[in-house]
């Protein structure tokens, strides 16, 4: 990619590519916790465990793609579904002034339902994906080839970061979107804590929508992680062969098994990886010598579920007013359109 130019703005550098593109990334590099760093503390716990945003490298990115579109996995597909009926429902709320915001870039099959929302409000149409890395891979351009009037502006971050640079930006306001359920991975208190943080950065007029899976039955939660093609099981041991190959580490991951259970009394799917015996891995670069026992969990993700009066309550609780809430037919799963209240 060829540059136009760069130029230092607050914190962030500006890297111009063309008329459409540009993206800003932080100018001082963040004390941001390494993956070294983060793994030997969290394996160094009772209970061992692997933050599930280390799923997504190269090939974690490419097995999630594949599970949403699993027949099990019912998320991505209902989410979408609810996505292409909003048309006038959403653009109610907004106006030419608005632009899109999006935490994760996300698939851009999404992202190009809100766009066609926004080409019917406006000649000229800003999106801001908002993400800690690949924003400008192989989606950007084809989105930019496939709509004429886009401009886009990518923030290089971390979510909360990112969104404030957004308020500090100029005045127009924000559609900000985080879809997926990916709010999911949250526990309850942390989830609190960032939705306040969302609010705080959001100005007067703008917009949050969040898409949420709802608690159903068992079985479907269960099945949808535990997919009978096993593709959720290699997207989970795959954090094992991305440790091995960036950590230097001897993970035989034939001696692991995936492991993912409904916990009701929680309302979460937990996804684990079980050692299927005894043994001693070497994590070089990380210096550390892991024991596992015969059955041993490594917890590796949860997945919230929630009920509609949990999402009433986590909103108006984070200084939200709940504008719609907008479900499937079997009500799989919602979208809610939040305003900041007050
Ligand atoms: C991306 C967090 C929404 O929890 O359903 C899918 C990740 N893990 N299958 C989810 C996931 C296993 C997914 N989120």
């Amino acid at each position: 990619m060829s540059l136009k130019s760069i130029q230092k703005e607050r914190e962030y550098t500006k890297f111009v590519v063309d008329e459409r593109l540009c993206y800003y990334e932080p100018s001082k590099n963040k004390t941001e916790k390494t993956f070294v760093e983060e793994l030997s503390s969290s394996l160094n716990q009772k209970q061992k465990s692997i933050h599930p945003k280390f799923f997504y490298d190269k090939s974690g990115s490419e097995l999630f793609e594949k599970i949403c579109k699993l027949p099990e996995y019912y998320l991505t597909r209902t989410e979408i579904s609810i996505l292409r009926k909003l048309d006038d429902k959403l653009s109610a709320y907004m106006d030419e002034e608005f632009r899109l915001v999006e935490l994760g870039s996300g698939s851009s099959y999404k992202t190009r339902i809100l766009i066609s929302i926004f080409e019917k409000l406006q000649k000229r149409i800003e999106y801001f994906p908002i993400d800690i890395s690949k924003i400008l891979k192989e989606s950007t351009t084809t989105l930019l080839d496939d709509y004429e009037n886009l401009h886009m502006t990518g923030i290089i971050d971390n979510y909360e970061s990112g969104l404030e640079f957004v308020k500090n930006y100029d005045d127009k306001k924000n559609l900000i979107v985080f879809l997926g359920s990916s709010f999911g991975n949250f526990d309850y208190e942390p989830g609190l804590r960032f939705l306040h943080k969302i609010n705080s950065s959001m100005k007067d007029g703008d917009l949050f929508l969040i898409g949420l899976d709802l608690v159903k039955d068992t079985n479907i939660l269960e099945q949808a992680y535990n997919d009978s093609q096993n593709i959720t099981a290699q997207f989970n041991l795959n954090v094992l062969s991305r440790i091995n190959s960036e950590l230097d580490s001897d993970f035989n991951v034939d001696k692991f098994a995936h492991y993912a259970t409904f916990n009701d009394s929680k309302n979460r799917i937990e996804i684990y990886i079980r050692s299927l015996e005894n043994q001693i891995v070497n994590i070089t670069k990380a210096g550390i010598m892991l024991e596992m026992k015969k059955g041993e969990l490594i917890h590796t993700e949860n997945s919230y579920k929630y009920t509609i009066p949990k999402i009433e309550e986590m909103f108006s609780n984070t200084g939200f007013r709940i504008n719609e809430l907008w479900f499937d037919d079997k009500q799989y799963f919602c979208l809610a359109l939040l305003s900041k209240n007050g």
